[in-house]
Formats: C-alpha cells, structure tokens, sequence
C-alpha cells in the first residue's frame, strides 16, 4: 500500500474505485450471501483508508462513496424530494376491446383518421416500485420513490446499491432524470425469504413487497444486501430530448447503460399490441420476474406531448392488465365496518388461502347488493348467487386490488344455511343505517356522534394526501379519540396548550416521551400552514377526492370564496334538480359545475356538508386554526393563466378536447358559454352566435392561430 503522503492524485483516485468496489463486493458477501469474504477487521480498515484518502483528496470524492453508505439515515424517515416532474400512474385496459378503445380515443383526440399510421410500443409491466434517478453532468445526483406522485422519498443511498445501476453516464444530456420499475427476482426473492426465516426475521409476501421494504430501508448497508434490479422505461426532467421516439428513447437509455426490457415491441396496430400481450402472458411463467401487464405507450414523442395528461395518468399509455387470480376457500364470517363517510361495508373473513402467490384472509363484498347476487343496476351477478356464512366462495386478487368473491359453490352449501340479513342499523353507535334511493350503499345516520365515522374522519384528516402529519397516524388518532383528547380536526390543533398543564399525561403514556410529544407538537404546528387542497381533501366530504379537491383549489382564489360559493347554491332552489342543464342555469353552481373534473355529485355533496350546522362549525372551528395558503399559481407566468376563454366555431390544428386541455394546463378556466365573465374568445370558421355575443359584450376574439401564438405553442 503506497504511504498516504506519496500517493499522486491519479493513484489516489485509482484506489478509491477499487475501495468502492471491493467494499461494495464486501457488503454483498457479508448482508446477502451470509458470507463474509473478509474479516471485520480487514473491512474497518479499508473504510479507514477510504475515509483517510477522501480526506486529503476532498475532490476525489467518489459520488458512491462507501463513506456515506453506512447508517447515518435520518432519524424520522426519509427526506423528502419533489419530482421536477409528476410520477404518474397508468389508467388500465383489461379487455381486447378496451384496446382498441385506447387507440380510438388517441385517435379522436389528436384528429387522426382510423387508417393514418400510429406506432406504440408495448412492453411488460413489472411488477415493483417506481425509482427516479436524477443524473446532472452524468452523475447520479439523487433517487427518489414516487411517492405520492409528487414527492418522493430520497432514498439515494439505498439506490446505489443496486447491481449494475450505473452510477455516472457518458454522453447523456447534462440534465436526466431516467425513471424505472425495481424489482426482485423469483429466485431471490426465495432465497430472501429463506435467509429471512432462518434468522427468525419477516418475510415478505410477494417480490414486489420485498423490492419495496428492501429499497425503502434507512439502513443502506441492508439494502445493499437485497439483491434488487432495475428496469428503464420512462424519463422525467431533461434538459435535452433523448430522441424522437419512445422506442429511440429507450434504446438510447439502453446505450447509457440501463437495463431495459428485452420484450419491448413496436407495434403498428391494436391487432399487434394484442399478440404481443399474448406473447408476453405465455412466456410470464418463465421470466423468473413477476409482471402484472403490459404497457402500450405512443411512439412518437411530439404526439405524446400533445395528447398530454389527465390529472393522475398519461392520455397516450395504459396498462393492459393480465386476469385476476383465483382461489377457493371458506367464508367463515362477515364483518361490517364504519367508513368516513358513514358507509357500512361488509368485509368477508375467510380461511386463510394463497392467491396467486399471497395469503388472503380478508375479501370485501362491496354492499348488501353484492352479497345478494344483485348489482347496483338490479341485475344478476355470479348468476344470481347470494353469499351465506359457511359459503364456499371463490377469491380472486389482480394486483393490488383488494381481494374479491367471484363466485359460490352451491354444491357444498349447507341445508341449513341462511340468508344473510344486512344490518339496518349502526354496528358502532347503534344510529339507524339508511339507503337514499339510488345509493348502492347503507349509511350510519349517526354523524359525528358515530364513533367510527368520527375517527375515520379524523384518519383521513392525517393521511398522506391530506394534512400529513408526521407522528399522527392512524395508530395514534385512535388513541387519542379513545382518551377524548381528540373528538374532531381542531383539536389536534388545541393540542400543545391543553397539554401545558397536562404534558405529564402524555409522556406517561406507552410509547411517548418529552421529546416525542415536543416533536408531535411541533410537526403539528408545522401544519398551521396549509395548502388549499390539502385542506379541502382534509375535510373527508364525499366525493372530494385528491383530484378534485387540486380542481376547487385552482378555480377559487381562496377558502372564504369557496364556502360563499357553496352558501348560495345551497340557497338555490334548483338545488335538488336531478338534471345538470338546470343546476348549470344557476352561477352558483356553475361556478363548480363549469370546472373540469367537478361533477353534480360531488358539488352537492359540498354543498350539503357546507350547509350542515355542526358540520360547518367544526370545519369554521379549523380554518381559524390555519392560514390557507393559495395554490402555486400554476403556470401563473402564462398569458391566459386565471382568465376564462369561449371556444367555438371548428378548430383545425387541434380537436377541442387538446385545445380545453391545453388551456387547463396553463391556467386558464374553459367555459361552453359566452358571458359577461368570458376574457377571451377563440373563434374558428363556422363561429355564430358565440362569435356575435362576444362583440356584442365587447369580448377580445382571436383566431386558432392568434390563440397558438399566444400560448406559446409550437
Ligand atoms: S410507464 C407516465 N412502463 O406501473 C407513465 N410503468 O400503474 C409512466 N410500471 O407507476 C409509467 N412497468 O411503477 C411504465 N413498462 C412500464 C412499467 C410501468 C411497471 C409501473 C410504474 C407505474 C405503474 C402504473
């Protein structure tokens, strides 16, 4: 070994990668074979030399430094990263025909006709987790989850550790960020779980599980001895494109170094997609990696980003899922649980059995409905066969869908066996349950005096999407609903000083400490400050889910508006007006029922809620906790940003669903009719009485062109 004090950079920076290498090599042996090639004296003092040679050569500092690998994870988790660039899901196909469909409405979309040309490839879905890996001047700067889609976890250490991910790139462009599935192979996964075992630790249900726990590891070292793999198939940020087609894309991340999947096909027509889904489901069995699909994705990339994204998923992929997987097994009870909402939902309790791959002991059953053979619609389902207790049922899992019953087997029915009789009343606060007329679902009447609904209301308020508060999970409201401390949102804000006096009480309590009350309170009060949507999802209102509760937050200026909006509808007569036409009549409504993604259901059941006396002061009780805070104008830097534009007349470079998508995306609100409130009117030929009104009020018109040129497009 050359003495520290003669060592030359060059030989220095030799030595580090072989120190990379061989420590890497070392942690494998030693986490994931049980093997350990070295002893630990030997492998502290290559660390030592490592660290030693770092020091005098701080530029030489190697990305993957096994310096950084070990421990040191920060204590509460992860930290978070922001995606530069939205991880979306995939809406799905499960039908021949839902293909064609897909390729259809690409079709109509863009305005191409059924004979033009349009490629897509088609390549397996895998069945793992997402990662994206940022590279900046060909370095491997950090790696993210997807995590809620928009923020991630970093997990940058964990993901160096996988086997042949490469850690820096030649000839990439300065900025790549490379998206991909993890996963873990059959055979790994296997000797996992055997290793698992034998050292009397958890072992994981499925391959997906086990990439999932092993890559989401605050310990880098343990990561480093699960033998996970990567598959490319998509990009986020870039600063340059990777090629004009998602077939050169992938091909040209292949020629970085990433592995990318071997049955990628392109294919010229829904026909061919299909035959190579078939292809692909024959040889799934072989693969010795688990995949749930395949996936069909525009081939040309100037397509893709004119067909652009609904709000979770993109308009030019989906995924073609394989058939569920089926069981039999014995129904040995039925539980019915409260939800947020007051919904009462039976739960099947089965004996234990595999399906495909995974235990399952719990199936829903939807409604009483379904447990009567019956759809929403009235009609039959598994041929009209009802579900008693002590039933032979079959279960049946796709994915990561909750198991389901598809069928009965009548012949092992016992004699004596019952009807199922739905409750009629509240198995937790004993209210009376009711079905509105057209709801497939029996509700508790009980409100917030139902215990349950209480406290999934106040779950939901902690979730991920909504408030997000660390320390305060579902675990803990439970604990502090039981102990009366917490009965609704606002007292989780009242918390800190009722626990002035009563701090004692807490700390006394299993499992908290002065430190850990100290940190719940303050990651509490680190919420005080909110964002409009996540306030809105917070409130638990049926129908308000994430989508459209980001929908509300960017058409309202803020939340007083949004509730002085709600309080005039609610004053409405049309208000129970079945038809959408008559409620649109009203601006009241409108001002909800003309934003994209807000529907009739929804927007009463807003306005319900709001208008509900206890209801409303339990939410007036929260807002005068927070300060709202307004959206991140979205692309407020764009020339329609806020304003509201008319489109008529026939427009020629785009169909009118690109063009109000478009315009959504920057900003601008998308309305059918011409008023007073109407900035902006794009006309095309054929323009009539739109056209007349707007220069009647004075509107400003513009032609597609002039409309392209103010956007900004291409
Ligand atoms: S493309 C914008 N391709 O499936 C869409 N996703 O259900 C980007 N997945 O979140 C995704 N294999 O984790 C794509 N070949 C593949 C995939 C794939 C697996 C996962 C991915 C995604 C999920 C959506």
């Amino acid at each position: 070994m050359t003495d520290l004090g003669a060592l030359t950079e060059t030989e220095a920076k030799a030595e580090l990668a072989r120190l990379a290498t061989r420590l890497a090599a070392a942690n494998r042996a030693y986490h994931a074979e049980d093997a350990p090639e070295i002893s630990d004296a030997e492998y502290d003092a290559l660390k030592r030399r490592n660290a030693e040679i770092e020091a005098r050569f701080p530029s030489l500092k190697r990305a993957d430094s096994p310096s950084d690998q070990v421990g040191a994870a920060p204590a509460s988790g992860f930290q978070k990263i922001t995606h530069r660039v939205p991880m979306l899901s995939l809406g799905n196909a499960f039908e021949d025909e839902d293909v064609h469909e897909f390729d259809s409405s690409i079709r109509k979309y863009l305005g191409l006709a059924p004979d033009a040309p349009l490629a897509y490839t088609a390549e397996p879905k895998i069945d793992g987790l997402s990662l994206s890996l940022r590279y900046e001047d060909g370095q491997l700067i950090h790696a993210a989850t997807r995590g809620d889609g928009s923020t991630g976890e970093n997990v940058t250490a964990n993901a160096r550790t996988i086997a042949g991910l490469p850690q820096s790139l030649t000839g990439a462009p300065a900025v790549l960020e490379v998206r991909g599935e993890v996963y873990m192979s059959h055979a790994d996964f296997e000797a996992l779980n055997t290793r698992q075992a034998a050292s009397g630790d958890k072992t994981f249900a499925n391959p997906r599980n086990a990439a999932a726990g092993s890559l989401r590891q605050l310990d880098a070292l343990i990561t480093a001895a699960r033998p996970l793999k990567f598959f490319a198939y998509a990009w986020g940020d870039l600063s340059a494109p990777l090629a004009d087609t998602q077939s050169g894309a992938i091909t040209r991340l292949a020629d970085l170094g990433f592995d990318t999947n071997p049955l990628t096909k392109l294919c010229k027509s829904p026909a061919e997609m299909i035959a190579h889904y078939r292809q692909i489901e024959e040889a799934r069995a072989t693969l010795g990696y688990d995949i749930d699909g395949v996936v069909y994705k525009v081939d040309d990339l100037a397509l893709q980003s004119r067909l652009g994204f609904r709000s979770t998923t993109p308009r030019w992929a989906i995924a073609h899922k394989f058939p569920a997987e089926l069981a039999w097994t014995r129904l040995e009870a039925i539980d019915i649980q409260v939800g947020r909402t007051g919904a009462l939902s039976p739960v099947a309790r089965l004996q234990p059995v595999t399906v495909g791959g995974v235990v399952v002991s719990n199936a829903t059953l939807h409604n009483e409905d379904y447990i009567a053979g019956r759809s929403a619609t009235g009609e039959e389902i598994r041929g009209g066969k009802d579900i008693r207790l002590g039933d032979w049922v079959q279960v049946y899992r796709a994915g990561d869908v909750i198991p389901k019953i598809s069928d009965v087997d009548l012949s092992k029915r016992k004699k004596d066996s019952k009807i199922f009789r739905f409750p009629e009343t509240c198995p937790e606060c004993d209210s009376q349950a009711i079905r509105e007329e057209g709801d497939a679902v029996r509700r508790c009447t009980g409100g917030l005096i139902c215990p349950a609904q209480a406290v999934e209301k106040l779950k939901h308020f902690v979730s991920r999407g909504a408030f997000d508060i660390e320390g305060l999970g579902a675990r803990q409201v439970e604990q502090f609903y039981g102990d009366g401390w917490i009965k609704e949102p606002s007292d989780i804000f009242r918390l800190r000083p009722r626990f002035a006096s009563g701090l004692q009480q807490l700390k006394n309590r299993e499992g908290w400490g002065e430190k850990s009350a100290e940190n719940l309170f303050d990651a509490i009060d680190a919420k005080r400050q909110i964002d409009f949507h996540r306030f809105l999802f917070g409130l638990g209102i049926r129908h308000l889910g994430e989508a459209a509760a980001k929908d509300l937050a960017r058409h309202f200026p803020d939340w007083s508006a949004l509730a002085e909006a709600a309080d005039r509808a609610a004053q409405e007569p049309a208000r129970n007006d079945p038809s959408k036409e008559a409620l649109k009549a009203s601006p009241a409504w409108a001002s909800f029922l003309d934003i994209d993604g807000v529907g009739r259901a929804l927007t009463q059941s807003l306005v319900t809620a709001l208008a509900q006396d206890h209801e409303r002061a339990s939410i007036d009780r929260l807002a005068a906790e927070l300060t709202i805070l307004p959206p991140e104008a979205q692309s407020n830097d764009s020339r329609v940003a806020g304003k509201t534009v008319v489109f008529t007349g026939t427009l020629e470079k785009m169909t009118r669903a690109e063009a109000k998508s478009r315009a959504e995306a920057l900003g601008a609100k998308v309305s059918g009719s011409v008023s007073a409130k109407t900035d902006l009117l794009v006309a095309g030929p054929g323009a009539g009485s739109k056209a007349r009104k707007a220069a009647d009020l004075g509107i400003e018109t513009l032609d597609e062109d002039g409309w392209l040129a103010l956007i900004g497009a291409p």
